[in-house]
């Protein structure tokens, strides 16, 4: 089928909730995708920082390739050993007690959001169901998390919304602890690098301070790494450049590389609010996901956080020297771009045409590259962001 018959399918036989670019996938390797036409494009979107080994990574092929030869999906009710292996490694890895999984981000959250309502039903010091989520944040598609989530659009069409969430300003502690004594909430809601919301790292007193009266009055922090989470910040979750220790983090994304995957770690307080009957999902923990997710653990270890880290250096500096870029956000790989005179859907087209594939947030520009670039696409990169940003 030519790509036209494809759009015309697309459109005719999908549900009208993406507007997509012009660009039709045919294959891809490393960091580089190809279109139908033979048009190469670095990939700064990583299907949507989803793709964080990039393509046909061979560690993780072999280990998703293998274990579908093995058994593709058994149900919760049996134990079966990707899930588990993969559950410790989160933990070593988090410092945190336990792991409940899901297949996206806004399920991950929907849990999180669950655990904290049941926690301050039934748990806390007295009875508090209040969640406090940001301005500005994004945290899923379900109801209960557009309803969490900070930014306008889309939620007054779907009303009723879930009752029990407030939402507060971003990096203003003196608004929070306002709201905390109105509202008396079970648990803060927070994406420490917001990304829908502009790529915008939280400023880390303000998280500090919220992490502390948290501490205080017996309130969950909720920290959502769906984004942000799974080496894409430069460590392996973006709290640890916070100093703080979250109840629960929520995950997805770049731990699949490209399969749906994601889940809760929970804390001490939290590890054991759900028991039996509480939640479960069908295709949570499955094997063929959770064999790839234990390969991109066991990839970034402290090496190839660091080249993230170094590889963020190099980008950044690029970026800053083009005359269009009035300033940077975000952590690592996670990049927001200012820009002068330019919207960052502008942007977008432009650097489409040009080769390179990003995504706007809010007016910024969003950079997103596979963790995994390498220099010469990196430096491919930088020549096409100059172009369209000098
Ligand atoms: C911070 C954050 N939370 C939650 C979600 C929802 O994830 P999913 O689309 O996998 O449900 C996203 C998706 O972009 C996100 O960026």
């Amino acid at each position: 089928m030519d790509r036209e018959q494809l759009k015309d399918k697309d459109l005719k036989y999908i549900v009208h909730t993406y507007n997509r670019y012009d660009v039709v996938v045919d294959h891809a390797d490393g960091s580089v995708i190809t279109d139908v036409n033979g048009k190469e494009y670095v990939d700064f979107c990583s299907g949507y920082a989803a793709n964080s080994l990039g393509y046909r990574n061979e560690a993780w092929l072999a280990a998703v390739t293998a274990q579908l030869g093995k058994v593709q999906h058994t149900s919760n009710l049996y134990y079966s050993e990707p899930g588990i292996l993969l559950a410790e490694k989160l933990v070593e890895r988090s410092g945190l007690c336990k792991v409940w999984f899901a297949n996206s981000g806004g399920e991950a959250n929907e849990a999180a959001i669950k655990t904290a309502r049941k926690y301050g039903n039934t748990l806390a010091d007295h009875k508090k169901n209040t969640i406090i989520s940001l301005k500005k944040s994004f945290h899923g598609r379900t109801l209960a998390t557009v309803t969490a989530t900070g930014l306008a659009e889309a939620q007054e069409v779907f009303a009723p919304l879930v009752p029990g969430f407030v939402h507060a300003e971003v990096d203003d502690i003196t608004q929070l602890e306002e709201l905390t004594a109105k509202y008396d909430p079970c648990a803060f809601l927070m994406e420490l690098v917001q990304g829908e919301g502009g790529v915008h790292a939280l400023d880390a007193e303000f998280v500090k301070a919220a992490a502390d009266l948290c501490h205080e009055k017996d309130i969950l922090f909720i920290d959502d790494e769906v984004q942000a989470g799974i080496g894409r910040t430069g460590t392996l979750f973006a709290y640890q450049q916070y100093d703080i220790i979250p109840d629960i983090v929520s995950f997805a994304k770049g731990i699949g590389a490209g399969l749906p995957i994601g889940g809760i770690i929970c804390g001490p307080k939290t590890c054991d609010v759900l028991v039996p009957g509480d939640h479960g999902s069908t295709f949570g923990m499955n094997p063929v996901a959770c064999a790839g997710a234990c390969v991109v653990l066991d990839t970034m270890d402290d090496a190839f956080l660091a080249d993230v880290r170094s590889k963020s250096k190099t980008l950044r500096s690029a970026l800053l020297s083009m005359a269009k870029v009035k300033g940077l956000d975000g952590l690592g790989l996670m990049v927001g771009v200012d820009l002068d005179g330019m919207t960052g859907a502008e942007a977008v087209a432009q650097l489409m045409q040009e080769g390179l594939l990003a995504i706007p947030a809010q007016n910024r520009l969003r950079l997103l590259p596979p963790l995994t670039i390498s220099s010469e696409e990196l430096s491919k990169a930088i020549s096409i962001l100059s172009k369209v940003l000098n």
